[in-house]
């Protein structure tokens, strides 16, 4: 184990719900629904008749092939035609389904029945460029009501999308398209941040000669950064032209309730990053039903999740949750603090936002200016605040309990991944909080502590976090590598569990806190960076001939990444090269991996068997004991 887990839990704050929310909340007795969900298969398909499916499942849950768990086997349905569709014969048919901002203060609402109109005509636009069900569509776009209308019409025919974060650069990039096998990516002439033009498009022409499998890329016009029309290639097409003439109707693929639905690339221990590949019924069952749950969605409810459609939260709560059950998913472009640190803020009281879910780094980064700026708008319309992403530190819960909240309302801490699709452990509404917790496992969801051998450690004690029995949202296997997914996931631990890689403790009210990850997996602001991938990018760098990094705290960030180089000789770590250093990895990797700091080494800790001992490195820079050397090389 890599981290202290044996910290006393001192955290005795309890918050509890006022009589306003416990009179609202959908589910009012917790302890009840948690026993509900105890018979899973009951549970889920319950949860499951909410949909309209062409064709009911046989079998809710079938192990027969652990750990290739299937869901509501033989159904038939499709999720686009749930989260669209399906609201144009009700009340909900001129309801903004899509509201989009941006730093900018531009603004574009999509009704339902416009939304319908534009995801029909792009899922034609498709068809015609030869995508056919099982197809993979890329895309690497802004947030933008495009990416929404290009994965929602991936979705109505049957093809499997693999969005690539926007903030991703040139290296991430084309290994992740070419992971994919995408034959269509979709872009835009670039993206708005803090005042200026990102371009995307730039990227995408730097890597596409290497991503031999795409036949088509389309281009969106988003910002006014000129592209010169004349100039696209042969296999380039603009949006517009695109879509233009196309019908607005477009018959509905039945999808078989395991067929796949999207991959999203996420960092693992090893270089290659993983392709986490989520099927169709059960993605759906869980991310409906949890988002109803845990942030208890009612009809006039105006849904705001800050996260980037690039991360799985974008996927499960931005876009599927909110549309599939039907409210109105505000969209925007922008950092937190720009054109001011109030830009937040503003959104909330001009638009009326009533759930705001968001990530413990940006709640740190709006902290730093106090209060002023909350306290410059009116914020009484929510009910509701949410935090994903990492262990959200118990100052940063009450920074935002009292600024934002008010005192009144609740902070969900949803604890999950990209792997586990949907939310697995989280207070709702009506659960008691302590700051720093995500409190307990949701219904239907069997998680806990264990020791290296599968047996649950005594309350207070640290461990690995396990979830004992499948999920629906769960995914179904990492694309392109059956036999990573089994070994990473569902060996190291005895017993057939899911191996989550956080460290985490159970509390006297088994209540689980999660301390960070237990594998070479970075936490920057939120978002998982693997320490192999970060290296393979030093390396790539003429000066460097071996490099290990490791994860250094940081007040805002959560964790920033220390490098540590041998250089190649003739090369010294002077300003200049540090510089230089810092562009190549931004340039192969993109903003995301922040590097905190660079230092200069003439060997690496390794084990006699060749493998880097980060666990060294991390416990030197921290002044602690290292611990067991005894595989140490000489
Ligand atoms: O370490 C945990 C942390 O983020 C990891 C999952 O990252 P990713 O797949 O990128 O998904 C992030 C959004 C779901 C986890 O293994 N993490 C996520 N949420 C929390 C968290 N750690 C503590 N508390 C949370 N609420």
């Amino acid at each position: 184990m890599t981290k202290d887990t044996s910290v006393l839990l001192d955290e005795k704050r309890l918050f509890k719900p006022n009589y306003k929310i416990v009179e609202e909340a959908h589910v009012k007795n917790w302890e009840a629904e948690i026993e509900k969900g105890k018979d899973l298969e009951k549970y889920w398909s319950e949860k499951a008749e909410q949909f309209e499916w062409f064709e009911k499942w046989d079998k809710v849950l079938d192990e027969s092939k652990k750990p290739f768990y299937k869901w509501f086997t033989n159904g038939k349905i499709n999720l686009a035609y749930n989260a669209v569709d399906r609201w144009i014969s009700t009340d909900k048919r001129n309801q903004v389904a899509i509201l989009y901002t941006n730093e900018r203060g531009d603004e574009k609402k999509l009704t339902y029945y416009e939304l319908y109109r534009e995801v029909n005509k792009m899922a034609n636009a498709l068809k015609n460029l030869g995508i056919k069900k099982g197809d993979t569509v890329s895309m690497y776009l802004p947030m933008c009501p495009e990416l929404l209308i290009s994965m929602l019409a991936c979705t109505k025919i049957g093809a499997v999308h693999s969005v690539v974060y926007s903030g991703l650069s040139v290296g991430a990039f084309v290994e992740r398209m070419n992971d994919a096998d995408a034959k269509v990516l979709i872009t835009a002439d670039g993206t708005f941040r803090r005042g200026k033009i990102i371009d995307l498009k730039k990227i995408v022409d730097e890597s596409i000669l290497q991503c031999p499998t795409i036949e088509t890329v389309v281009v969106v016009r988003h910002t006014g950064n000129p592209i010169n029309v004349s100039e696209l290639s042969g296999r380039e097409i603009l949006y517009d032209r695109l879509v233009e003439g196309e019908s607005g109707e477009c018959p509905v693929e039945e999808m078989d309730s395991e067929d796949p639905l999207f991959i999203l690339y996420t960092s693992g221990s090893t270089g290659k990053p993983k392709g986490v590949l989520h099927t169709t019924a059960g993605y759906m069952v869980g991310v409906a039903t949890t988002l109803k749950n845990v942030f208890d969605i009612h009809n006039g409810d105006l849904w705001w999740c800050t996260a980037d459609i690039g991360w799985i939260t974008g996927h499960s709560y931005l876009i599927y949750g909110p549309l599939l059950l039907g409210t109105t998913t505000l969209v925007y472009e922008g950092a937190p603090d720009y054109p001011d640190p109030g830009a937040w803020w503003k959104i909330v009281e001009k638009y009326g936002v009533t759930k705001l879910y968001t990530a413990p780094t940006a709640i740190r980064h709006l902290m730093r200016y106090g209060s002023k700026y909350p306290n410059m708008y009116n914020l009484s319309s929510l009910k509701i605040l949410g935090s994903v992403g990492e262990p959200i530190n118990p100052e940063a819960w009450m920074w935002f309990y009292k600024n934002i909240g008010k005192e009144k309302i609740p902070i969900m801490d949803t604890w999950w991944q990209t792997e586990t699709g949907m939310h697995m452990i989280s207070p709702i509404p009506v659960s008691p909080l302590k700051p720093g917790t995500a409190t307990l496992p949701l219904p239907g969801i069997d998680a806990d502590v264990v020791d290296e051998k599968g047996n649950s450690v005594p309350l207070g004690k640290g461990g690995y976090l396990v979830i004992k029995k499948p999920w629906p949202a769960m995914f179904r296997t990492l694309y392109n590598d059956e036999e990573r997914f089994i070994n990473v996931y569902w060996k190291e631990i005895p017993g057939g569990v899911y191996r989550a890689g956080d460290l985490a403790r159970k509390d006297e009210d088994g209540y689980i806190w999660i301390q960070g990850r237990s594998d070479d997996v970075l936490n920057i602001a939120g978002h998982r960076v693997g320490s192999a991938e970060v290296e393979s990018a030093f390396v790539s760098h003429p000066a460097v001939v071996e490099s290990a990094v490791i994860g250094k705290s940081d007040p805002i960030k959560g964790e920033v990444i220390k490098a540590f180089l041998i250089l190649k000789e003739g090369y010294k770590l002077n300003t200049t090269l540090i510089e230089d250093l810092k562009k190549h990895i931004r340039y192969e990797l993109g903003p995301v991996a922040v590097i905190g700091d660079i230092e200069q080494l003439d060997a690496l800790p390794k084990t006699r068997s060749g493998k880097i001992m980060r666990r060294i490195l991390r416990a030197q820079e921290m002044g602690e004991d290292l611990g067991d050397t005894s595989t140490l090389e000489e």
